[in-house]
């Protein structure tokens, strides 16, 4: 277990400035108090991110990222805190690999890459005979092989022993998806797919059956500490240097189609290897490209697994394009079957994003039954109310109108009716998201103990309890930090709490609240007062209840009377 006394955390915190560490990495432009740049963890445009060198922290009011100087590097770097902190106090001459804070280097890249040559080389021995058979029937030439890394597991060329003749710990091969519980290889007689990370780096396998029978056609590598199947794209880093400016990313389902699409030259096309599109895929593609094209296999579940990265997707300035192909095939199939040419000619007619969506919504629709066009009019003019660019509004409305002899103004009324309707709901999400009264009051509490000695001693001694779990957890953190340390600021209280998902999230959060740095004792004591109206609020309509409950007249004088004696108190006083 790594470990590095807070007293040093903090001495090489406050040596480091935050500033200069950041501009390593990122331009920096001064911007009143603070200077400002592109936030490099999510997809910026313009500089989201904030650095504050009086606080010492950063802040994205984007995608809400914070933190301090380390949290900065290990967030950039893909270490762990600790890591972050070694490496900004080495810099300075701290000698802590001599300390009990010793890094165990990481060897899982070492360890797959080996394997993956491994793989590769039993693919060339006389027993991957069948595999290679295999593979030509399926037309995958030797180039092909060589250029996806294609190997081979066989029962008999153990990877396991391989390592462990390298001295590498079997319980990190376990530990890292290649040996199962009994020492023995997870893949075995399979046909190996190499899966990259965006950099290039091997970092998990998905292995094919090819003469035999198992209820898995494939097996994927489990989810490890580099492998997580929603933040990985197969062939995105072959895919990233094909793409020109302003050129198109191609997505399908599987690693075979992306084999199949180099073979006839097209090789900006990433796989999500049959899992939906997440969030994490949203930001690598954004990051990529301007435009897609959905190419998912022709039959049901591809078209799920259209219209579920659509939904994922379309929030996004991407411009998104869909190809369906015919008769259930996948585009390894489709390829094969027709071509380059075919192939071609597919990607050429792509649907726009609304007009898939229309073909969509005539499926299994009786254009000779009234109800059926009634019905899809109504889902069509819908689906035109999330639709931006004007023009395609209302050429699609037209459209309408003549394909079923409509009244353009018919037509137009109900569009305006639900562009309406559509308003008030998102108007009613926005009052529910702004926080509430109280909870801006606690949050402004918080971010005030931390930049003020007067106000966390104030909220000691005049805030009973906060209401929300989350806060109450910061706040007795705080205090209890103060009281140990005798000092506190926000930079250094950061670090105290990194490893503490359940504090450090909270206070990311109120930190990307952009809350004002300068405040009077007047409005801190009007949240404290904001706080304790609330749990005197909690507590009458608690009695009420009771109240309405209470059958016994006596008891009911009770409880009324306390309910007065809540009212009439002062503030000071409710404190429990
Ligand atoms: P498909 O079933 O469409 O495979 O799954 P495919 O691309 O046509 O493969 P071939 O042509 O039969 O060899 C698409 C993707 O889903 C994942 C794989 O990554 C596959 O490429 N998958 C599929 C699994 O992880 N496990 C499975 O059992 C099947
Ligand atoms: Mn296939």
């Amino acid at each position: 277990m790594t470990y590095i006394s807070n007293d040093i955390v903090n001495e090489i915190r406050s040596r480091t400035d935050i500033i200069e560490v950041v501009s390593r990495y990122v331009n920096l432009t001064k911007k009143g108090k603070n200077y400002i740049g592109v936030c490099p963890f999510h997809d910026d445009h313009s500089p989201s991110m904030s650095v504050s060198p009086e606080k010492q922290i950063f802040t994205c009011f984007s995608c809400g990222t914070s933190g301090n100087v380390f949290n900065f590097v290990a967030n950039f770097e893909h270490i762990s805190f600790i890591q972050a902190v070694m490496l900004l106090g080495e810099k300075l001459g701290y000698n802590l690999s001599n300390s009990n804070a010793l890094i165990k280097k990481d060897d899982y890249f070492e360890i797959y890459n080996l394997a993956n040559k491994f793989y590769q080389n039993s693919l060339n021995t006389s027993l991957g005979k069948n595999a290679i058979d295999y593979l030509k029937q399926r037309n995958i030439d030797k180039e092909t092989i060589k250029k996806f890394g294609i190997g081979l597991s066989v029962q008999k060329l153990s990877l396991t022993d391989y390592l462990k003749n390298k001295k590498y710990d079997i319980n990190k091969l376990m530990d890292i998806g290649l040996t199962n519980d009994n020492g023995n290889d997870i893949f075995i007689n399979r046909i190996m797919f190499p899966i990259y990370d965006l950099s290039g780096n091997t970092i998990a396998f998905s292995g094919r059956i090819y003469n035999t029978k198992d209820t898995s056609k494939y097996v994927n590598t489990k989810e490890t500490e580099k492998f997580k199947k929603g933040k990985i794209l197969y062939n995105y880093h072959i895919a990233k240097e094909h793409l020109k400016k302003n050129d198109t990313v191609i997505i399908v389902e599987g690693q075979m189609d992306v084999i199949r699409a180099s073979t006839i030259g097209i090789n900006n096309v990433v796989a999500t290897m049959g899992t939906a599109i997440t969030k994490e895929h949203k930001a690598i593609i954004k990051n990529m490209t301007k435009r897609v094209i959905l190419c998912f296999d022709g039959d049901a579940a591809g078209e799920k697994a259209t219209t579920s990265a659509i939904a994922m997707l379309e929030d996004t300035d991407l411009d998104i394009k869909i190809v369906r192909l015919p008769n259930n095939m996948d585009p390894d199939e489709y390829i094969l079957k027709e071509g380059k040419s075919g192939f071609c000619s597919q990607l050429d007619a792509a649907y726009n994003l609304i007009d898939y969506k229309m073909e969509l919504l005539k499926k299994n629709k009786d254009f000779t039954d009234i109800k059926d066009i009634s019905s899809f009019v109504s889902s069509a003019i819908k689906e035109l109310v999330n639709e931006k660019d004007s023009i395609i509004i209302e050429l699609n409305l037209k459209k309408i109108a003549t394909s079923f002899g409509i009244d353009y103004n018919t037509i137009l009324e109900r569009y305006n009716e639900y562009k309406k309707d559509k308003k008030e709901v998102k108007k009613k999400l926005d009052v529910k998201k702004s926080y509430n009264r109280y909870s801006q009051a606690e949050r402004n509490l918080i971010y005030y103990m931390l930049k003020d000695v007067t106000v966390l001693k104030m909220v000691e001694r005049k805030v009973g309890y906060f209401p929300t779990k989350s806060i109450r957890e910061l706040s007795n953190e705080i205090i209890y930090y103060f009281h140990k340390y005798g000092i506190i600021n926000i930079a250094d209280f950061i670090s105290y709490i990194s490893n503490k998902e359940e504090l450090y999230d909270p206070l990311m959060d109120i930190i990307a609240m952009n809350i004002k740095d300068d405040f009077q004792i007047k409005e801190i004591e009007d949240y404290i007062l904001v706080i304790n109206e609330y749990h005197k609020e909690m507590k009458v309509r608690n009695l009420n209840q009771k109240l309405k409950e209470e059958k016994d007249p006596l008891k009911q004088a009770e409880i009324s009377l306390e309910i007065m004696k809540i009212r009439g108190v002062k503030d000071d006083d409710t404190r429990n």
